[in-house]
């Protein structure tokens, strides 16, 4: 590809858009980064106080919704690349309310889609941040790309749905989109409320841990920065080989919730009796590991990062970080009605 790209970011100042911008800029010292991001609850513009500090003459930060097709096509027309990362990203927040999740996801993809068709001349190349979500579980099965969707909760769905329209997007109007299905993030700078950052700052509370069911779901972990690594991979591969191709990133290794909980809990030095069960999650997604054949064939990538030094690192990161989490404490859990009107916290 072509140096001195200006790539439009959406997204870039929640946890994984972050972690792209930082490393794109790092890695790429003649490409410029334009951000663009509604800045909901799930971010914050310390997010990308990096690229802010060190890269002011390559990055640009946009406030405004990936919905607003003014917005989007202005923005398309002075870009060569787009990195798609935007949406609504809770699963227990989808169950309490999915409308959000449809408008952002669903309707924010078509939105940006559709700007990349009208720019077609110009863009690149499109990659559409998916997610392992959209296939449900798998029990016994390992995740081929080619593995049926069968989304289990309404985040799911409508990233699903985003997905397939991607695709189609690419079948009909044949512009250069790629759709990488990322498994489970951790890392840095991920929002309180979702499993891995909960449950640390929980440990560094000196509070319980809770794990839904027994703890038995297990998922694939991959570090954020091996994401980017996958991203960037796919930056880098000829069109021909890509073009409206999906790739899992991922590392081929299943962890359960509870092994999660005890390693985190062993890294602060306590034991696993902080560790509470609360009842199990509708929707949940019992076992989930991927396929790491395509995106090691196709793109020369595997990951790098083993969860026990992910782990760690991300442990250090929140211990030396609590002015970045102390405000978001209240939002560990997440309020759900349920149909007989009463509360339970997620
Ligand atoms: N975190 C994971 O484990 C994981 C795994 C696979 C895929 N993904 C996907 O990766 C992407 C990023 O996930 P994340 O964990 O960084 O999420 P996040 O919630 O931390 O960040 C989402 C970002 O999108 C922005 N945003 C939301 N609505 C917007 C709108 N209407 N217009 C513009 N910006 C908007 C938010 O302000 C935030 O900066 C998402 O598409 C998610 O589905 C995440």
């Amino acid at each position: 590809m072509s140096p001195g790209r200006t790539v439009l970011v959406t997204g870039g100042a929640g946890f994984m858009g972050s972690h792209f911008v930082e490393h794109h800029l790092d890695a790429h010292p003649s490409d410029r980064v334009i951000v663009l991001d509604a800045l909901t609850y799930a971010a914050t513009l310390e997010n990308v106080a990096q690229p802010q500090a060190h890269h002011a003459a390559r990055f640009e930060f946009v406030h405004g919704n990936v919905r607003s097709p003014a917005v989007v096509d202005a923005l398309m027309a002075r870009s060569d690349v787009v990195v798609h990362f935007a949406a609504e990203t809770h699963v227990p927040r989808s169950i309490s309310d999915s409308l959000m999740f449809v408008e952002t996801d669903v309707l924010g993809t078509q939105t940006v889609a559709s700007a990349v068709v009208r720019h077609r001349d110009r863009i690149e190349r499109f990659i559409h941040v998916s997610t392992s979500e959209v296939y449900g579980g798998a029990p016994g099965e390992v995740m081929e790309e080619g593995h049926p969707l069968r989304p289990m909760t309404p985040y799911a769905a409508a990233k699903c749905g985003a997905d397939r329209l991607v695709f189609a997007f690419a079948q009909t109007y044949e512009v250069p989109a790629v759709i990488v299905r990322p498994f489970n993030n951790y890392g840095p700078r991920q929002h309180l409320e979702k499993l891995v950052p909960r449950m640390v700052t929980s440990a560094l509370l000196d509070e319980p841990l809770t794990v839904h069911g027994d703890g038995g779901a297990t998922r694939d972990w991959i570090h954020v920065r091996d994401t980017c690594r996958a991203l960037e991979a796919v930056l880098d591969a000829p069109i021909e080989g890509v073009r409206g191709e999906v790739f899992n990133a991922a590392t081929g290794v299943a962890t359960s919730v509870l092994e999660i909980a005890e390693r985190v809990l062993a890294l602060v030095g306590r034991d696993g009796s902080a560790i509470v069960h609360t009842p199990e999650r509708p929707g949940q997604v019992t076992e989930q590991r991927a396929s790491t054949k395509r995106a090691h064939q196709a793109l020369g990538f595997e990951a790098e990062t083993r969860l026990d030094a992910g782990l760690a690192a991300t442990v250090a990161w929140y211990r030396e970080h609590r002015s970045w989490w102390e405000r978001l404490r209240f939002m560990r859990a997440v309020p759900v009605t349920g149909g007989d009107g009463g509360v339970t916290y997620w």
